[in-house]
C-alpha cells in the first residue's frame, strides 16, 4: 500500500473552498527566507524520510501495522513502572494512570482484575478531603489531576472504581474554583486557565453533578479566548493553540453552546493545522508536527459536526474537511517504535505514555469520524482502535457505562445533559 499523495490539487481544493492560505510546510518551505522556522520543518520533513525508510525495511510495503501487542507491552511497563521511574514527574502519577489505562481501553486491551484494584485504590488515595484529586497520595487537589482520574475510573469502569468518586465534594472543589467572569483557576490559588473550564465540565457533566450555577458565565469567558485566527487561546489576548482550542470547543459543546463561537474561522484554522507533508497536525500556526495534536486538533471536527448537526436547524456540511488517511499514515508509519513500543511525538523522539495515548485516540477518531461516505482503517481492519468518545477523550463503551452509573445516583441537577457520540 502506498500512502495517499497530498497533491497539489488537494491542497488546491482545500485552498478554494475555504479561500485561505495554508500556513503550513508547504508554503513555507517556497517562501524564499532562511529562517529556524523553515529550517526545522524541512530536518523534520528529513526525519520523516528516514523513518519512512526505516518502516519499509522492517515491515515492508505491505503494512502498515499497528503492533497492538508492543504497545500493550508498553503501557503496561509503564504503569507498572509508576512507583519507581517517575520521581520526576511525581505531580502527573494520575496523569499517567489515565494516559495508560486509555492506551489498553483503546487497543481493546483486557484490565485484570488484580491491576485494575492496584489503580483504584492508587486513584482513591488521590482523592483530596475537600474534594478533586491530586497528583499523587497527599497532593493538593488540582482540576487537571482530577479530570485524569475521574477518566481513568471511568475507563476502568467497574461499580469498585466509579463509587470512588465524592460527587458532593467534588462538587464543592469545582465551585471553589469559580471566578466572578466564569473562568476557573486550576486549583486554590492557581492561574485561570481555559483547561480548568474544560476539565470541569467535563468532570461534572459525566458524574452528572452539573448544575445552571456552576458554569453561569462561563461559555461567555471561553468565547472571549477565541482568537482573530479562529483557534482558542489558554486565556484571553494570547496566541491560538490546538490544546486550548480543544478545552474551548469541547467544554461549549457540553453546555450545548458552540454557535457562540465563530465556527467557520475555527474549522478554517483547524483544516489548516493538517500538515501537507506529515499527514499529522501541528498545535499552531508555522510550528512543527506533533503525534499528541492528532487527538487534540482532530477530535475538534467530530465534536462540532455532531453537535451542530444535531443542536441547530441549520445543516453544517464539514465533510473532507480533514484526511482521515494521512493522519492514519502519519500516526502508523512515521510515530510507532516498532521494537520498543508506544508512539512518539514525531521521528527522532522516544515514545512516552502522553503521546500514546493520545496517538491512539487519534488514529480512534481518523478510523471512526472520518465524516466521509465510508470510513477507512489504513493498513487493514486489524488496525482498528476502540472508539473514542471525543468530547471526553474515553472509549465510547466506558463512557456509556459511566453516564448510566452516575444518572442512577441521587442527583443535583443536570442543566445540559451531555451528548452521547455514537
Ligand atoms: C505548547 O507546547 C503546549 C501547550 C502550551 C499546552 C497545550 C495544551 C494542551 C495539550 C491541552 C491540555 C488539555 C487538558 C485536558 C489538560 P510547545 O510550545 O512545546 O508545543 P508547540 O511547538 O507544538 O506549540
Ligand atoms: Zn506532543
Amino acid at each position: 500500500m502506498e500512502p495517499p499523495a497530498f497533491s497539489d490539487s488537494r491542497v488546491k481544493e482545500i485552498y478554494d473552498s475555504y479561500n485561505f492560505i495554508l500556513c503550513n510546510s508547504k508554503y513555507a518551505i517556497n517562501e524564499p527566507l532562511e529562517t529556524d522556522t523553515v529550517e526545522e520543518q524541512e530536518n523534520t520533513e528529513k526525519a520523516c524520510r528516514k523513518a519512512k525508510a526505516h518502516f519499509e525495511e522492517i515491515q515492508g510495503k505491505d503494512g502498515p501495522l499497528l503492533v497492538r501487542q508492543i504497545h500493550i507491552n508498553f503501557l503496561l511497563k509503564q504503569l507498572h513502572g509508576l512507583s519507581h521511574d517517575y520521581i520526576a514527574l511525581e505531580g502527573s502519577r494520575t496523569w499517567i494512570v489515565f494516559w495508560c489505562v486509555n492506551g489498553l481501553r483503546l487497543l481493546n486491551h483486557p484490565i485484570e482484575h488484580s491491576l485494575a484494584h492496584r489503580i483504584v485504590t492508587f486513584l482513591a488515595e488521590c482523592q483530596s478531603t475537600t474534594g478533586g484529586f491530586g497528583g499523587s497520595p497527599s497532593h493538593v487537589a488540582h482540576i487537571a489531576t482530577t479530570y485524569a482520574a475521574v477518566m481513568a475510573l471511568a475507563s476502568i469502569g467497574t461499580e469498585d472504581a466509579l463509587k470512588v468518586i465524592n460527587r458532593k465534594t467534588l462538587y464543592e472543589f469545582i465551585l471553589s474554583l469559580k471566578q466572578p467572569n466564569g473562568s476557573f483557576i486550576m486549583h486554590k490559588g492557581g492561574e485561570v486557565d481555559i483547561r480548568g473550564v474544560y476539565c470541569a465540565a467535563a468532570v461534572a457533566s459525566l458524574t452528572r453533578i452539573m448544575d445552571s450555577k456552576l458554569f453561569e458565565g462561563t461559555p461567555a469567558w471561553v468565547i472571549s479566548c477565541q482568537t482573530y485566527e479562529g483557534g482558542f487561546a489558554a486565556e484571553p489576548f494570547v496566541e491560538a493553540h490546538g490544546g486550548y482550542t480543544y478545552c474551548g470547543v469541547a467544554a461549549l459543546a457540553i453546555f450545548g453552546k458552540l454557535t457562540m463561537m465563530n465556527i467557520d474561522k475555527l474549522m478554517k484554522w483547524c483544516a489548516s493545522r493538517q500538515m501537507a507533508y506529515e499527514g499529522g497536525f501541528q498545535g499552531r500556526s508555522n510550528k512543527l508536527v506533533d503525534a499528541c495534536y492528532s487527538f487534540w486538533m482532530a477530535a475538534i471536527f467530530p465534536i462540532v459536526d455532531y453537535e451542530l448537526n444535531n443542536l441547530d436547524d441549520k445543516r453544517y456540511d464539514f465533510g473532507g474537511i480533514f484526511e482521515p488517511e494521512g493522519l492514519q499514515w502519519y500516526l502508523l508509519e512515521l510515530c510507532q517504535n516498532l521494537e520498543r513500543g508506544g508512539i512518539r511525538d514525531k521521528p527522532e523522539k522516544n515514545p512516552d505514555a502522553y503521546h500514546t495515548c493520545y496517538g491512539l485516540a487519534g488514529l480512534s477518531v481518523a478510523q471512526h469520524y472520518s465524516m466521509r461516505e465510508k470510513e477507512t482503517v489504513v493498513g487493514g481492519k486489524e488496525n482498528t482502535v476502540e472508539q473514542i468518545n471525543p468530547l471526553y477523550n474515553i472509549v465510547c463503551q466506558y463512557h456509556q457505562l459511566a453516564f448510566q452509573y452516575f444518572e442512577k445516583q441521587p442527583g443535583i441537577v443536570v442543566a445540559h445533559p451531555p451528548v452521547a457520540h455514537p
